[in-house]
């Protein structure tokens, strides 16, 4: 018997993925046997492949739009961290056709900020977060797992901050995006989870020269790299991360799950993403 492990990335539409490139890089490097392919699999086909994954066609997979909700009722077992962030990432096939969810997004956004701007959680003062949407769920739990003593959440629309806020618990409190300026002052992380930054859109009125010249900031966006609050930050000479390593990050537990070897981010990697932008 051919023992090839097969993984995927599912979602609809899946083509302009990279995840195929980052782990086929990551298969090619630790000469696995093994695949990682994109599969379009549309909303009414989900249950029959995941039935497909129970049968043993695969080691396990990613999961992604509009998947990422729908994929828990036919977990067998969810990760709480990914029950609290309401959406599960990645896919592992278990013994006896059961399948594990978990979700790997908070876990990408700290690898990417640990390795390029390392001591950035040592104070775990006061973190502002931007935006309450699904992509701001997996940023709060990573910041309250980092043991931040603060967390405001700013959004445009604030009663879903105060729901936000209410249901991920501990630190975190609300407000709206134009307070930022009242909480700039004692902040040492910005964090970007809203869409604007995309398409030559870009935050009015953030008061980033409030500030203290310490704080780091990040954005999850990734095209393009550097978002005009990115380069409004370095024009300041703040601190800044780009969203890319995010993407490279959240890819590694589940490679190190389905194929046995953690894998790691380098600069070739990460240019061979970026040359895709
Ligand atoms: P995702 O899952 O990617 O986070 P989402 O759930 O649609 O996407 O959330 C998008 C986030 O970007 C929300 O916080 C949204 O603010 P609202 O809750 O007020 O809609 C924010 N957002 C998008 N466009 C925005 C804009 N032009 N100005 C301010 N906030 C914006």
């Amino acid at each position: 018997m051919i023992h090839v492990k097969k993984a995927f990335v599912i979602g609809h539409p899946i083509k302009h993925s990279r995840s195929p490139l980052i782990h086929g890089t990551w298969i090619a490097e630790h000469r696995i046997d093994g695949s990682y392919e994109a599969i379009d699999v549309a909303p009414e086909a989900l249950p029959a492949f995941v039935d497909s994954i129970r049968a043993g066609a695969f080691v396990g997979g990613n999961v992604t739009i509009p998947h990422k909700e729908a994929v828990f009722a036919l977990c067998d077992s969810v990760d709480p961290l990914a029950r609290t962030i309401g959406a599960v990432n990645t896919l592992v096939a278990q013994p006896e056709g059961r399948i594990h969810g978990f979700n790997t997004d908070y876990m990408g956004f700290l690898g990417n900020l640990d390795q390029n701007a390392p001591g950035w959680s040592d104070r775990r003062v006061r973190a502002i977060v931007l935006g309450a949407g699904g992509a701001a769920r997996a940023v709060l739990v990573a910041l309250r797992e980092r043991g931040f003593s603060e967390i405001v959440l700013l959004n445009r629309t604030v009663d879903k901050a105060v729901a936000l806020a209410a249901e991920i618990g501990g630190p975190v409190v609300a407000g709206a995006l134009g307070e930022f300026a009242s909480y700039a002052a004692g902040a040492g992380l910005v964090v970007n989870t809203t869409s604007i930054g995309m398409h030559d859109t870009r935050f009015e009125d953030l008061e980033l020269g409030l500030l203290s010249r310490t704080a780091l900031v990040t954005d999850i966006v990734y095209v393009p790299l550097v978002t005009p609050l990115l380069a409004d930050a370095r024009a300041l000479g703040l601190r800044t991360v780009d969203g890319l390593g995010m993407l490279l990050h959240q890819a590694i537990p589940g490679f190190e799950a389905w194929f046995g070897v953690r894998p790691a981010v380098t600069r070739e990697l990460r240019a061979r993403v970026e040359a895709t932008l």
